[in-house]
């Protein structure tokens, strides 16, 4: 939640840009590397990983930067803290200065920026940007959550997932900027682990997978010198949560994907790195900092009465993989936790908005990759963790218009959700959104998947659309009607690209689970 800012504090509000002469004066309390006394080295512009805001709330939203005039190398910023100043605008021109103050950037954070900018108006775009020395930063712009009383007429919003660098490039995100939205949450697989493929269309840095807390910075930040997706961080709040990419493929609490490799004390070193490093990269608030290899992820955000969007955390607390169906009806096996699932569950269920849509990684239904009587499954998503879905499912009936978006799975899906996905005939309690990907898959062949997967589809009645290329969805809820567009880019292998809706779903206000499916609809 939002609170005092202790190493922030108001400026005069005009914009920081007429405003050297009194800055000197506005932050002389501040202890900003006072005790070292020796002036702090000039920066060569440290604005080289955009803008970011997140984690809207009525009155507040997280602005992000971090200062890394050399991106690629640690960073490049001398051990020493810097000052940054910020300024919130109601105008792009920073005519009417709402908000500023000054935050400090230190190396322990790899001079990342976290400002909780307070005092804001509900449901309100917003510009901000921030200033280091003579250098300023891009602007961005950003929504704040409506009140939680009110009940909008409607609220729209992106889905996103797996943006593995050296799959293609991020011509989805450039797409994304410009849509109308009130906020875009991303699903996770934000960076890839992989080691650098030099025959791929862009390689990952290093020479090896990121391990320690400079290797995961470097990762991040060269996803983050990406102009299309600083485009899309700089034109809506994201509200972000990893699956396994950003530490190891897999990964399960504890557990590496190759524990035979990875020792326990060695895996959790990278864990710590790798959530410190992630914390510095997402527009997350500070209370949300890891402490050693914990981190707060899972969180709700409440957009008045039209909408409830719990954020789950699906690795940190999971039972560790199995590999045979009846492993994965084992009772006790988990992927939230035990106190995850709870507040979810009491979370939904006391909700008072319309529409109830988590933010989630893997998929929750059932997803049989054998056509015919045989069954495969991939273990990894919800298939692994049959018991707690039923029972998580079958809570959904208490829930008002429970709709699962999801990641990872590099595919759209869209499915009916039931508490028995075997038999056709059983309730549908909500609906699933898979949502493809930013680029993790490259350019797909759609021909060959539909071959594949359209006679397992005809044993699977709860899927009711898939598809296999690029893109995002757009999500509408107003008060009749929860809108999903599957919107696909032509390639990601060049650098420019069309956008078209593919497909439309329609889940009705009090109906569970999907009612229209419309293919045609652009
Ligand atoms: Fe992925």
């Amino acid at each position: 939640m939002p609170g005092s800012q202790p190493e922030a504090m108001a400026l005069p509000r005009r914009s920081f840009l007429g405003l050297a002469a009194g800055t000197a004066a506005a932050t002389s309390a501040l202890t900003f590397d006072s005790a070292a006394a020796a002036p702090l080295p000039k920066l060569s512009d440290p604005f080289t990983l955009g803008v970011a805001s997140g984690d809207p709330l009525p009155n507040a939203v997280v602005l992000w930067t971090r200062l890394a005039p050399d991106p690629l190398k640690g960073g490049g910023m001398p051990a020493r803290t810097y000052r940054v100043e910020w300024e919130v605008a109601a105008d792009d021109k920073f005519s009417r200065v709402v908000r500023s103050g000054v935050a400090s950037a230190s190396p322990s954070q790899g001079h990342s920026v976290h400002v909780d900018a307070v005092g804001l108006e509900p449901g309100r775009t917003y510009w901000f940007r921030f200033r280091q020395g003579e250098h300023v930063s891009p602007v961005g712009r950003t929504r704040t959550a409506p009140s939680v009383q009110a009940n909008p007429e409607s609220l729209r919003w992106g889905v996103t997932s797996c943006q593995n660098w050296e799959a293609g490039y991020y011509n989805a995100h450039r797409h994304l900027a410009e849509e109308d939205l009130d906020f875009v949450a991303f699903l996770g697989d934000y960076i890839y682990e992989g080691k650098g493929n030099p025959n791929a269309l862009r390689t990952h840095e290093g020479t090896d997978e990121p391990y320690s807390l400079t290797d995961y910075r470097n990762r991040h930040a060269q996803y983050r010198t990406d102009a299309d997706l600083q485009a899309a961080h700089a034109a809506h709040p994201f509200i972000c949560t990893p699956d396994d990419h950003e530490i190891d493929n897999n990964w399960a609490d504890d557990i590496p994907q190759d524990p035979q490799n990875q020792t326990p004390e060695a895996f959790r070193k990278r864990r710590i790195a790798a959530l410190q490093a992630y914390y510095e990269h997402m527009p997350f608030r500070r209370t949300q900092r890891p402490h050693g290899p914990d981190m707060q992820i899972y969180r709700a955000f409440r957009f008045g009465r039209l909408l409830d969007v719990p954020v789950l955390d699906t690795r940190q607390y999971r039972s560790d993989q199995i590999s045979t169906l009846a492993e994965a009806e084992a009772p006790g096996r988990t992927i939230t936790g035990e106190k995850q699932e709870k507040w979810l569950l009491r979370r939904l269920t006391d909700s008072p908005s319309r529409w109830n849509v988590l933010a989630n990684q893997v998929m929750w239904a059932q997803n049989d990759r054998t056509a015919g009587p045989a069954e495969s499954f991939d273990f990894d998503n919800m298939d692994g963790y049959r018991w707690q879905r039923r029972r998580v499912l079958e809570q959904f009936r208490q829930v008002s218009n429970p709709v699962i978006m999801t990641g990872d799975r590099h595919c759209t899906w869209a499915c009916d959700l039931k508490t028995d996905f075997d038999h056709e005939g059983s309730e549908v309690v909500g609906a699933e959104f898979t949502g493809t990907s930013i680029t993790s898959g490259g350019d797909a062949d759609p021909v060959a998947f539909h071959k594949s997967y359209d006679p397992i589809m005809a044993d699977s009645p709860h899927w009711r659309y898939i598809d296999n290329q690029r893109g995002y969805l757009i999500m509408e809820a107003n008060r009749k009607q929860l809108t999903t567009q599957l919107r696909l880019v032509d390639t990601v292998t060049k650098r420019e690209s069309k956008v078209r809706t593919e497909a439309t779903f329609v889940v009705l206000d009090g109906v569970p689970g999907i009612t229209e499916v419309d293919a045609a609809k652009a």
